[in-house]
């Protein structure tokens, strides 16, 4: 389909005082998503990567002087000044251009990587075990599956784990209104965790590309899944938490046994994708090796979280009353 390309009334607003400056266009470019082809240890499907990859500065003045060109017979055009909607334009701090849509620098952060990797909650209640037994027999299943492909195993992990953050979120959400109560703000803090493991599922994609049959597993996974996770969570959000805090437990243990094979030579320690770098402030030289590390830095503080929300609710008492851990990944 044409690239589309709209001309808005220029303005400019610069903030000051702040590590970025934003400004809005003086033209808006909505454009197709960017298919890329590419090497990778899972499969050659054709995969479209939306919205992660940066606009190219290049690609865009080309198809400006097409759409100029175009522009007189172009009855499709649409006038975003009708709805006063631009992308803001943003500026890293070396003044360039932002280039992601799918996340703003203020979302970005530096990993804090001190973390303990080997920390684990003994299962001591019927249901501390049942979730714990839950996950390790998930385990099984996928190393069976999987066996020693470090990349498409991540992959298909981050699928899942963005689930039950949203699932809570939600559910949390809908209580508020209900109840006409506050939610301490575990809301945002739990749907943070599913936008943090979604942003790990970005990066992974851009490393490694699913086959159709691993498509339609995820597929048929998140079906699955995320019902299951809702009827769960609505059972027993105590469970449900000591579920997840297990499930990143393990995520803890495969990041490292892929640290490992990178490490050993096993799994090449190819360049970082810029949306990591982007994303968790790396070195411009940064490594997958970096980008796991960062990752599995994450994990940990999810499994810290889940394992304290679940502590919460063994107490008897509701997430609200303690404080939420906002911010915290
Ligand atoms: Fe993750
Ligand atoms: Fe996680």
């Amino acid at each position: 389909m044409r690239n589309i390309l709209i001309r808005s009334t220029a303005r400019a607003l610069f903030r000051s005082g702040g590590n970025y400056h934003r400004s809005f266009s003086t033209a808006v470019i909505v454009q197709p998503r960017q298919h890329q082809h590419g090497g990778g240890a899972c499969g050659s499907l054709y995969w479209q990567r939306m919205s992660t990859l940066p606009e190219k500065k290049d690609q865009q003045t080309e198809e400006n002087k097409n759409d100029a060109k175009n522009n007189g017979n172009n009855s499709n055009a649409v006038v975003s000044s009708y709805w006063g909607i631009s992308r803001p334009k943003v500026l890293k701090e070396d003044g360039t251009e932002w280039p992601w849509n799918c996340f703003m620098p203020w979302e970005s952060y530096s990993s804090d990587v001190s973390i303990d990797v080997t920390k684990h909650h003994v299962p001591k209640t019927f249901g501390d075990k049942l979730a714990f037994r839950s996950v390790k027999f998930l385990r099984v299943l996928s190393d069976l599956y999987f066996k020693e492909r470090y990349g498409c195993h991540a992959m298909m992990l981050e699928t899942i784990a963005a689930v039950p953050g949203m699932v809570g979120g939600m559910l949390l959400h809908l209580k508020s209104l209900r109840k006409f109560q506050h939610a301490g703000g575990w809301i945002k803090a739990l749907l943070e965790e599913a936008e943090n493991e979604r942003m790990h599922l970005m990066t992974m994609v851009e490393l490694v590309k699913p086959s159709w049959h691993e498509r339609l597993l995820v597929i048929t996974a998140q079906g699955v899944f995320f019902n299951g996770f809702f009827v769960f969570y609505i059972l027993s959000p105590k469970i449900a938490h000591r579920f997840v805090g297990y499930l990143e437990e393990e995520a803890v243990i495969s990041y490292t046994q892929h640290l490992d094979a990178i490490e050993s030579g096993k799994v090449e320690n190819v360049p970082a994708p810029a949306i990591a770098i982007d994303y968790w402030r790396l070195p411009k030289d940064a490594t997958l090796k970096d980008v796991i590390t960062v990752i599995r830095a994450d994990e940990a503080h999810h499994r810290d979280v889940n394992h304290f929300a679940s502590d919460i609710h063994h107490q008897g008492k509701e997430l609200k009353e303690a404080p939420a851990p906002v911010g915290y990944h």
